[in-house]
């Protein structure tokens, strides 16, 4: 069987046209940090297939606990049934989150945990009889590709046809730092109307608009100015949770805590699809009703599969381990040492670095974004050397593994100052 003329013909592979692109590389297995091709190539998985790797590709506490739950109980109807791999998952993420969350809501990956985060905040207020329906964003943000998580994005070229669908939402600039107090007084404009539901926001980093950072203290400080008017503050972790900042959650940097978080991604150490949505109290206080027209009318066939959560289950028993967190620690001191390296180059307009998520703004003669042409030379360029770096536009990132090791992370930064020779 020709798998590659199979795949050709009839798969529809994501966030790719369906001409004039190169074929997709088959993949046979995977180990480490490592994607092994069918003709023997070892491939440096350097952002963690799409930000979920946490742990490594293959590891085998996680391969184990999924071969384990599949013979016992694969899956089951979570409406009116319950199982002990959501119940100690549920358990294990409350602990580690932050703020008082008391209500743990099962979906199956990023874009489903943040609707389903959207959904209770609109429906607190519907529930409670107030007429706020108003949404506040930030520009530049990424929250997934299903309706409501469009809406709440980015409007743009991902967006723009199904643009005239997409529910109208309330935008502050990103606070960058030098107009921070005037994107805090847009946002006061706004939260007074007092017609706003929530404010949701990717904290710290936006990932996809190319890893841009911006300060716990003005995010603190929107979120105060929130709180104070009533908005509810939906934090999507869905990137930045479990360790990818250097912290197990980004929020952890605020002093201010959200109402609602959703996370996905690293959630099972990136094997298998699993969202997570949390609230407060004071969220499920606005649903504890035996009437049906204040339920919560959402749900999904895989709401919390079992083997899902045992894999999610061992993935925050390593995460928990001492030796993560050294391994967190030691990619963001090498991370940092190759940002003094490499800041002052021609060719590198800004160096970004929290936690395991280290990012080179490259200057290029156009506006930074996911359309840069230079992605056309960047992606081939490392794929040639066996490493997977796949930029926003002109932003090379590197999001690895926690597992990889020094010498590894070395190879990728010798390939980025090989890169930047490069260029004229
Ligand atoms: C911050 C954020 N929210 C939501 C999503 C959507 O997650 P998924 O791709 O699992 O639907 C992403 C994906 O990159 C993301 O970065």
């Amino acid at each position: 069987m020709n798998l590659e003329a199979i795949d050709k013909d009839l798969i529809w592979h994501p966030f790719t046209p369906l001409t004039g692109y190169p074929e997709p590389l088959l993949i046979e297995s995977a180990k480490g940090v490592y994607l092994h091709t069918k003709d023997g190539r070892k491939i440096i998985d350097a952002i963690s297939s799409w930000w979920v790797n946490i742990h490594g590709h293959s590891n085998e506490f996680i391969a184990n606990a999924i071969h384990e739950q599949a013979k016992k109980l694969e899956h089951v109807i979570f409406a009116g049934f319950t199982h002990e791999p959501a119940i100690r998952l549920a358990k294990n993420v409350q602990s580690i989150l932050p703020g008082d969350m008391s209500k743990i809501f099962f979906s199956d990956d990023g874009s489903t945990a943040v609707e389903v985060a959207l959904k209770m905040a609109l429906q607190f207020w519907y529930n409670r009889g107030v007429n706020k329906k108003k949404i506040i964003a930030i520009r530049g943000g990424y929250h997934g590709d299903t309706f409501g998580a469009m809406a709440v994005g980015e409007r743009g070229m991902f967006t723009d046809p199904f643009r005239s669908h997409l529910f109208d939402v309330a935008y502050i600039d990103f606070p960058l730092a030098d107009i921070e107090s005037k994107v805090l007084k847009e946002f006061k404009d706004l939260v007074e109307t007092e017609e706003i539901a929530a404010f949701i926001f990717e904290p710290l980093v936006q990932g996809a608009a190319g890893m841009r950072m911006y300060s716990p203290l003005i995010l603190d400080s929107l979120i105060k100015e929130a709180k104070h008017h009533n908005v509810i503050c939906i934090a999507d972790e869905v990137f930045t949770g479990f360790g990818r900042t250097g912290r197990t959650f980004a929020c952890e940097y605020l002093s201010e805590t959200p109402d609602i978080i959703a996370v996905s991604k690293g959630i099972t150490g990136g094997t298998m699809a699993l969202g997570v949505t949390a609230c407060s109290k004071k969220i499920v206080a606005a649903f504890e009703s035996a009437d049906l027209t204040k339920t919560f009318f959402h749900g999904h066939s895989y709401t919390a599969n079992p083997i899902a959560c045992a894999a999610a289950n061992v993935s925050y028993d390593l995460l928990m381990k001492e030796e993560c967190r050294l391994q967190m620690t030691m990619i963001n001191r090498l991370h940092e040492t190759f940002r003094t390296r490499i800041q002052a180059h021609a060719n590198v307009k800004e160096v970004r670095c929290l936690g395991t998520i280290l990012a080179i703004e490259l200057r290029s003669g156009d506006e930074t974004s996911y359309a840069n042409d230079l992605r056309k030379k960047i992606y081939p360029f490392f794929l040639e050397r066996d490493i997977l770096l796949r930029p926003l536009g002109n932003v090379i990132y590197i999001l690895p593994p926690y597992v990889i090791q020094e010498a590894e992370l070395n190879r990728i930064y010798s390939a980025i100052e090989e890169f930047l020779g490069t260029l004229k």
